[in-house]
């Protein structure tokens, strides 16, 4: 049975690449052996993994000025990592708006003086807040880009405005939309949701920031690290870094984030019309900050919730329970989610509704 898969990650993958992994997948291109088997040293491998690294660069429009490291340890691991390699005067700022800023915001506490700038707890994580300031004399402001599980993203109207260095958590909004790297001192985003399976994480650094790690930070979560050695310092994630590179050039065939970004604002304008039209489900994002990756909305019962969830799943949209900090439901409609998905749960919604009135 054919499936929509709304999970928020591990998320689905494009059609055209699942087959072109597995047409590939016990001998690729001639070398006898599948890319889960041979060395990270290979020349083939070699050659997926600098495909990889170029297309991110050209897809993101990185520049000279900026590295991209494979490394693993998920997003998470971001969050000791970027207070370890990044604070010289022992100071930064974070913006919680929500579970996982929050998280980042309570692992770095170990390593500084670390401060809260600003909170959407208080509306329980429904808006970005804006005109944030910060303190001086801070290494950087950390930001989560877009909130998976409340469904609130940054906007340009958002984007903190400051001088200092920003780093942003990508995770779940990585290659959905065009941004300027150059705002950024540092992007990271495990690759689950938009870019591959899980396993790798991407790394986006400005190279100043490079090789000013604490003396206390483990060797193999030092940026330089991974930076001198084009990210083969140890063994890479391989199978997931080859998924990636096909991701990518699934998605320069399409015509790259531009055309990929029309697609999702698409796709995320109809569910929402859908949704404040209609008279049984609410979503209640303010509409500003709505995401166009992750849609959470909920029916007036916890019990027409729990209704909702299990006939959707009978009808093929499967994983669309919401998270456990929000109940409900959450359509998580990242990059390879297709435009059809959306219209399959609009019109099982529609059928919901009716029934249920
Ligand atoms: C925005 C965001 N940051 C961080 C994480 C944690 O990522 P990981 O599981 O790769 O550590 C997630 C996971 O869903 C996320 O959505």
């Amino acid at each position: 049975m054919k499936v929509y898969n709304f999970s928020a990650g591990p998320s689905m993958l494009p059609e055209e690449v699942k087959l072109s992994a597995q047409k590939n997948f016990l001998d690729y291109e001639g070398s006898g052996m599948s890319v889960t088997e041979m060395s990270h040293r290979s020349k083939w491998y070699d050659a997926i993994h600098m495909e990889a690294l170029a297309s991110l660069r050209e897809l993101l429009n990185i520049s000279d000025d900026y590295e991209v490291l494979f490394v693993q340890g998920g997003a998470s691991q971001q969050f000791d990592a970027v207070p370890l390699n990044l604070l010289q005067n022992g100071k930064a700022d974070y913006i919680v708006t929500g579970n996982f800023s929050g998280k980042a915001e309570k692992f770095a506490r170990k390593y500084g003086d670390i401060a809260i700038a600003a909170s959407s707890k208080d509306k329980n994580f429904t808006y970005i807040p804006e005109g944030v300031k910060f303190r001086d004399g801070i290494d950087y402001v950390h930001i989560c880009k877009n909130n998976t599980i409340f469904g609130t993203r940054y906007t340009d109207r958002t984007f903190p405005k400051t001088d200092a260095v920003v780093v942003a958590d990508h995770s779940s909004s990585i290659l959905s939309e065009v941004i300027d790297v150059n705002q950024y001192g540092l992007i990271y985003a495990g690759a689950q949701k938009n870019i591959a399976p899980a396993g790798v994480t991407i790394v986006i650094v400005r190279k100043d920031l490079i090789g000013k790690e604490s003396p206390n930070c483990p060797t193999m979560l030092a940026y330089k690290t991974q930076a001198d050695a084009q990210s083969l310092f140890n063994t890479p994630p391989c199978f997931a870094i080859y998924m990636a590179m096909l991701v990518f050039r699934h998605l320069k065939k399409l015509g790259g984030i531009k055309a990929i970004q029309e697609i999702n604002e698409y796709k995320a304008g109809l569910l929402y019309d859908f949704i404040d039209n209609s008279s049984l489900y609410t979503n209640s994002v303010n509409h500003a900050d709505r995401s166009i990756m992750n849609v959470p909305f909920v029916t007036g019962s916890d019990e027409l919730n729990a209704k909702f969830i299990k006939e959707a799943e009978k009808a093929g949209l499967v994983s669309i329970k919401g998270h456990k900090l929000v109940g409900g439901m959450r359509a998580s409609i990242y990059n390879a989610m297709p435009v059809e998905g959306v219209k399959a749960l609009i019109e099982f919604m529609k059928k919901f509704e009716l029934e249920n009135k």
